[in-house]
């Protein structure tokens, strides 16, 4: 019996070559998986597992943080099936139950790498085999088509699989650098007592990319910047950041700061929305030539608690910025008029860091000054190699059973209602879609965002 078996239905799609089979190969390396384990990779092709190791070998040698060795591949291959099948067809799996029978594990991780059209039936499926015994079932975002397809969906899942057996996966929540923005603040006085509407000015949350839509014009085309990037990474990002409790719950802390969002009905939204569209947009492959949906989002958001009452949370993000860079921008509110805020800026990707602006005395002068303090993690070697990739420690997480960092089901709901109805609004309030050059950083138009207090 193998300690551990990762299942892929859809073992030859991108997200595993991309992600999931590097990130296997950097625990392997690492001596994180049991010596007994297994990668069963799921797929309609007609390719034997020594044509899906060919396949898959490229990928790891150019995704995997780790260098590849020949040998280490080789070994690592060893424990890699492929297993041909048609997910949507019912009857095909007994042949799988059969292949476990054969092939039993005591702990058993279920990727759904496919898009979310195949949940329901692969969970028919496999809800129905008799010789799996409590697997853990993965799946990413979108989880459905609608909110309420999703719902139904997660619901089913629960119910089949158990509450606690269902991880659903945001990588942000995998990023090194999004995990420590409770620390930075719960770990230093600087910074503990001062996260507040008393002494933070505003918060900013960015994530801009290099890249454009690529191939995934079809994905994309119907879910845009919003609900690609902001409905789930950056609310995940700005709800860790505004935790009452930095100690608590982060499930219920981020919920909690969710369901606190101001109600749109008290909103403008001309004030809380601008959406863009990169020049070109439109001649990209699978994109409708006259798509409204957005590349690019800027939003203004309050969160009506006591501790932020009153402070904005800006995100903006877009596809085919000027630079890839993500990073959490606090500003501080000025002591006098005379001197600048303090800035805290915590760097997520590509540099993993920390920067500090504060005052100090001009040297030589009696006039202020600005000090910048520039702290970048994975410039150091060591702290670079101990850092995983977000899908390694996903994957570590699920083989462990630590759901603690996936998100559970009304977290997604909330922030889906949410962000469904800004979307609505929008339209409703027949505001355009800005263009924006490429190699930019978005449409103009959403500077006036950030100035209206
Ligand atoms: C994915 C989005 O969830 O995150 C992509 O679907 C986006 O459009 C990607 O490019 C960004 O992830 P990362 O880890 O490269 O910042």
């Amino acid at each position: 019996m193998s300690q551990f078996n990762l299942t892929i239905f859809g073992g030859t799609g991108d997200l595993s070559y991309r992600k999931l089979m590097p990130a296997m190969y950097n625990l392997y390396i690492k001596k994180e998986l049991p010596e007994d384990f297994m990668i069963t990779a799921i797929g309609r092709r007609e390719y034997t597992s020594e044509d899906y190791h060919k396949i898959v070998e490229p990928w790891i040698t150019e995704f995997a943080q780790v260098k590849v060795k020949d040998q280490a591949l080789e070994q690592f291959f060893t424990h890699i099936h492929y297993f041909r099948m048609d997910f949507t067809d019912l009857s095909l799996y007994q042949l799988l139950d059969d292949y476990y029978e054969k092939n039993p594990t005591s702990n058993h991780v279920v990727y759904y790498a496919v898009s979310p059209e195949f949940f329901n039936v692969i969970t028919d499926g496999f809800s129905s085999l008799k010789n799996i015994h409590e697997p853990k079932i993965v799946l990413e975002k979108p989880f459905g088509a609608t909110l309420s397809s999703a719902k139904v969906l997660s619901e089913k899942l629960e119910r089949l699989f158990g509450k606690d057996h269902v991880y659903r996966i945001d990588h942000y929540l995998g990023k090194e650098m999004v995990r420590n923005i409770l620390t930075i603040r719960e770990a230093n006085l600087l910074f503990a007592n001062v996260w507040n509407k008393e002494n933070i000015d505003s918060v900013e949350i960015s994530a801009l990319e290099e890249v454009g839509v690529e191939t995934r014009g079809n994905y994309y085309d119907h879910a845009g910047a919003l609900k690609d990037m902001v409905q789930n990474h950056l609310l995940q990002i700005m709800s860790i950041v505004a935790v009452d409790d930095p100690h608590g719950d982060i499930n219920t802390q981020q919920l909690e700061v969710l369901r606190h969002l101001r109600p749109l009905d008290q909103v403008d939204i001309k004030d809380t929305l601008l959406k863009g569209q990169y020049e070109g947009y439109r001649q990209e492959m699978h994109i409708d030539p006259a798509s409204k949906t957005e590349t690019f989002a800027a939003l203004k958001l309050f969160i009506d608690t006591d501790r932020w009452q009153g402070v904005p949370f800006y995100i903006r993000t877009g596809k085919k910025m000027e630079r890839r860079e993500i990073v959490v921008k606090i500003t501080f509110k000025s002591l006098r008029d005379d001197v600048d805020p303090d800035v805290l800026v915590i760097k997520i990707q590509p540099t993993e860091g920390v920067y500090l602006e504060f005052n100090i005395k001009t040297p030589g002068e009696d006039s202020i000054t600005k000090a910048q303090m520039d702290f970048c993690q994975n410039c150091n070697l060591i702290f670079k190699l101990n850092t995983p990739e977000a899908y390694e420690r996903m994957l570590h997480a699920c083989m462990d059973g630590d759901g603690s960092w996936f998100s559970k089901w009304e977290l997604i709901e909330r922030s889906w209602q949410y962000i469904d109805t800004l979307k609505q609004m929008y339209i409703d309030a027949d505001l355009p879609i800005y263009t924006y050059p490429q190699g930019s950083l978005g449409p103009k138009e959403a500077d006036q965002l950030y100035t209206k207090k």
